[in-house]
């Protein structure tokens, strides 16, 4: 394995100064977790968390995989954000943000403090949300959005953000879900210069259920007209004034959950991921500070939407606690043209650039030189999360992008480990591209079987970790049950259950852990998570299927789309079948849903028990060879009319 790739060292003037400035040091550090892992722990929280009363247990593992750390100590996520900065950093910018027509606004840490003490006060007084309420948010990248997150750690409330891109259905899902007390919204925002709205689709939600919803806060952003329920819906902006400048936070426990973030798995609805307080913001600012390697007056870019994980821990909570500047953008990289992000980049002499695959792809096929035209030379580290990255794209990002002077941070993680797992460290890991290196200290990652045993070097295995750490996931909301089983129930090592990633991994002879995907039922579109089961459940509500299928195809740009068979019920034709069914998957789950090949088959590959064969179904789409023995199907002749309706697609 991989032994013929090419190494790339870390630049050594930038290691000279680095956190993590060799792998010597990686190694001092991730042997102290092994020999001592609470030691470990204990260190990192007593230096980096501002605690207002000490915890009693670094880790109590009584009711383990419900794993608690930390336990009894008191904190709060806004004072570890701002306040604790206020003495040294007040007029730092915490938040810069472009909109999507060009403006910038550079809002500093103490600006960045009345505006969260602000809106907390509204929440607390106006709304009467109190510690543990549930409040939605489903807002556009504007810095309400991060006022709105803090303002909700600051008086314990604990959000969930929907993300802008889901429809009014998967919205009142997820209110129903968590039971909400409150939405924030905006009437819109801007993308592509024009306006496009967003409390629409808060009133279709709404209009469907969403019962415990006492209140709309909206805060006007395009000044599109929108509909407003008297009573209901509210205007931010005006309310917003009259608000006392001090909100005092409220002491949270560290287990305290600090968010619910919503995301799919192989079976059923959406999962509320319940993350906690404590551990969470230390490891969100721990690897902010390792693997960015964030620097007093560095300018950190992370192209995410708040509405997934990785703009929770690398928009806001990660740069914010490790009292970074990060910016904050409204529109799209590709717009006015290709060279978006490379002229933010010169403008705001961005240091660190973190990023999808997908948009690498994008940028890469739409402008393969624009880089050139700009001066990116303020660059230090390049990020890439969410899908493998092939190496064409990893090596144009590493050289026209990054001039072949600055590391590529290939990060695995997940929305339920809160924050990096398995990455290099720009100063120390010598890199081979597309390749996500070794475990970050303090994370014990291996490649196994689901009885425990090491895979062999060269052998794709679970991807499990083997020991708790403090930013994981600590409940699915309302759900303990599908949490045991979701996590823990694939894979045990020494008789206990470990938490399986749901990806495949293998190690090369050097050690390097290479990702290698999925090998649940679960598809990766533009770095977007989508559970299979879902995309199902969503098309059966046509009344004219019978049967449906979904697997993953390859794609050039999003790394795989959608490919869906269906089987119609007797005597119903439907010719306009993947309009159809895209329409409905654009109003059940979202635009982000649709598929790119939609098929009508006269029935689907399956056991004489009843079990459909999706290897086969992924062949097809993917145009393969078939290989696997298909004379145990019921019907073996099925797969040759799969395969022929297939090429017509
Ligand atoms: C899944 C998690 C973590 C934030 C974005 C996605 C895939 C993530 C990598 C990477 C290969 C990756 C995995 C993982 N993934 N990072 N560097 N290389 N695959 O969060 O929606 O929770 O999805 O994304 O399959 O399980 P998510």
């Amino acid at each position: 394995m991989s032994t013929d790739k090419k190494i790339y060292q870390p630049n050594p003037t930038f290691a000279k100064d680095a956190v993590i400035p060799s792998m010597d040091d990686y190694w001092k550090l991730q042997n102290r977790a092994i020999e001592d892992y609470e030691g470990f722990w204990q260190a990192f929280a007593d230096e980096k968390i501002d605690w207002l009363s000490a915890y009693n247990k670094v880790l109590d593992e009584s009711e383990a995989p419900f794993y608690k750390w930390f336990t009894e100590g008191r904190l709060n996520v806004s004072n570890q954000c701002i306040d604790r900065h206020l003495a040294d950093k007040a007029h730092k910018t915490a938040i810069l943000f472009e909109g999507d027509r060009g403006e910038v606004e550079y809002i500093s840490y103490a600006q960045l403090s009345l505006h969260v003490n602000k809106m907390a006060n509204l929440l607390r007084h106006e709304f009467n949300v109190t510690k543990g309420d549930r409040v939605v948010l489903y807002m556009p990248m504007i810095p309400e959005a991060a006022y709105a997150m803090l303002a909700c750690a600051r008086i314990g409330a604990i959000h969930s953000i929907v993300f802008g891109g889901f429809s009014a259905e998967a919205l009142k899902d997820r209110i129903e879900d968590a039971e909400a007390k409150i939405v924030i919204t905006a009437d819109g925002a801007y993308r592509k210069g024009k306006p496009y709205m967003l409390k629409q689709v808060v009133d279709d939600a709404l209009d469907q259920g969403g019962d415990s919803i006492e209140a709309v806060l909206v805060v006007k952003r395009n000044n599109e007209p929108t509909k407003w329920v008297e009573g209901r819906d509210h205007n931010y902006n005006e309310l917003i004034v009259s608000q006392h400048a001090e909100c005092p936070f409220e002491a949270m426990e560290s287990e305290d959950p600090l968010f619910l973030l919503y995301t799919s798995g192989s079976t059923g609805k959406p999962k509320g991921v319940q993350h906690s307080t404590a551990g969470y913001i230390l490891w969100a600012q721990m690897t902010m500070e390792w693997v960015f390697d964030v620097r007093d007056d560095d300018i950190f870019w992370c192209t995410a939407d708040i509405g997934w994980i990785t703009g929770h821990t690398y928009i806001i909570y990660g740069p914010l606690a490790a009292g970074t500047t990060t910016v904050m953008f409204e529109g799209v990289p590709t717009y006015p043209d290709a060279g978006r992000a490379w002229k933010m980049v010169q403008d705001h002499k961005i240091t660190q650039f973190y990023t999808a695959p997908t948009a690498i792809r994008v940028l890469h096929k739409m402008g393969e030189h624009e880089p050139k035209k700009y001066d990116l030379s303020s660059l230090k580290v390049l990020g890439t999360v969410g899908e493998p990255i092939d190496p064409p794209a990893w090596e144009w990002y590493y050289e026209t992008v990054g001039n072949s002077h600055c590391a590529i941070v290939d990060t695995w993680w997940q929305t339920e480990t809160g924050g990096h797992m398995i990455s290099p460290l720009p100063g120390a890991t010598p890199i081979k591209p597309a390749c996500a290196t070794f475990a970050l200290p303090g994370i014990i990652a291996e490649i196994i079987d689901p009885d425990g045993t090491p895979k062999e070097v060269g052998e794709t295995g679970l991807l499990c970790i083997t020991k708790p750490w403090p930013a994981m996931i600590r409940n699915i909301w309302g759900d303990p049950e599908r949490y045991v089983k979701a996590y823990f129930g694939d894979a045990v090592k020494d008789g206990k259950p470990v938490y399986f990633s749901g990806d495949g991994a293998v190690l090369d002879e050097d050690g390097y852990i290479t990702i290698t995907g999925r090998v649940d039922d679960v598809i990766n579109v533009s770095g977007h998570r989508m559970g299979t089961a879902e995309i199902e459940a969503a098309v059966k509500r046509d009344d004219t299927v019978a049967e449906v299928a979904v697997v993953g195809r390859p794609h050039d740009i999003k790394g795989e789309s959608i490919f869906i068979y269906i089987v119609l019920k007797e005597g119903h034709i439907n010719l306009d079948i993947k309009n159809h069914i895209n329409e409905l998957l654009a109003t059940e789950i979202g635009n982000i849903a649709k598929a790119d090949h939609i098929i009508e088959v006269p029935g689907l590959p399956k056991t004489r028990s009843g079990k459909i064969m999706r290897r086969i179904l992924r062949s097809v789409a993917k145009h393969e060879e078939i290989t696997q023995d298909i004379s145990t199907l019921e019907d073996p002749s099925i797969v040759e009319q799969i395969i022929t309706k297939a090429r017509e697609a």
